[in-house]
């Protein structure tokens, strides 16, 4: 059985003690009110990773993920982090392929395959992004590239490996904008991905893999959006950010 997942992206904010009061307020109302057995992750930025750790470690049901790691192991490489580092702190997921790495970083699916391959070596759990843009939707083409970032990032791997990694779906038009794919659109395109996955590993790797969706969802439409057969939860941005609509968010996946 795939795992229901909600991972929170806090993307570049909070300062450090905003972070530590955020997380220790998501923790108390995790044990209040939260009874689902959906997997919740908070993605802060790197400098929290450590103590967020030592917060969440006695049984609070939170996991951690970086935003990012580099390619290779260790070496020169000034300003950059690498899965092992990520790894010795505690972390379990990394994401990888955000379009905004993509955009302002440059990231290309070749780049990714490297830190996916990295990502799963040092077990950790790749979430892994991909999505089209406004202009790739509108003429037509979005099945088509969203099936290449997946084919290009993640097809040289075996089948053991896919379920291994978490998918997540994000139109960069959704994406910071409050215009959400419509459940229809995320529930198309997924049942899509599980077909691509399908075609290429077979129909029990299809079914095993976690497939997220992302792009302005909030605890208003996150119910309906979670009730797609082929949604596996979500991938939250702006709404994580604050913890009452991050906790509402968690508490929509039934
Ligand atoms: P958003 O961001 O929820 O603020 O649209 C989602 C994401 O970028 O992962």
């Amino acid at each position: 059985m795939r795992k229901k997942i909600v991972a929170g992206n806090w993307k570049m904010n909070n300062d450090y003690q905003q972070g530590l009061e955020l997380v220790s307020e998501i923790k108390g109302m995790m044990q209040d009110e939260v009874r689902t057995n959906t997997t919740v992750v908070i993605a802060p930025p790197f400098i929290h990773l450590y103590s967020l750790a030592q917060l969440i470690k006695d049984g609070s049901n939170l996991h951690l993920g970086a935003q990012n790691c580099y390619t290779e192991e260790k070496g020169a490489y000034t300003g950059e982090v690498s899965a092992e580092m990520l790894k010795s702190v505690g972390v379990e997921y990394v994401i990888l392929g955000h379009s905004e790495r993509r955009a302002y970083f440059n990231e290309s699916n070749a780049m990714l395959a490297k830190k996916v391959n990295i990502a799963l070596s040092k077990q950790l759990t790749p979430i892994f992004c991909f999505g089209e843009v406004l202009e790739e939707r509108n003429s037509g083409r979005h099945f088509d590239v969203v099936s290449e970032q997946i084919a290009q990032s993640l097809f040289h791997l075996g089948a053991d490996s896919i379920p291994a990694i978490v998918l997540a779906y994000e139109p960069v038009w959704a994406i910071g904008t409050g215009v959400t794919a419509t459940t229809e659109q995320a529930q198309e395109m997924h049942a899509y991905i599980r077909k691509v996955l399908t075609s290429k590993y077979g129909k029990g790797v299809a079914e095993n893999s976690s497939i997220l969706y992302g792009g302005s969802c909030n605890s208003k439409n996150a119910k309906e959006l979670f009730s797609q057969p082929d949604v596996d939860g979500g991938l939250i941005g702006g709404a994580s950010l604050k913890s009452r609509d991050f906790i509402d968010i968690v508490k929509s996946m039934a």
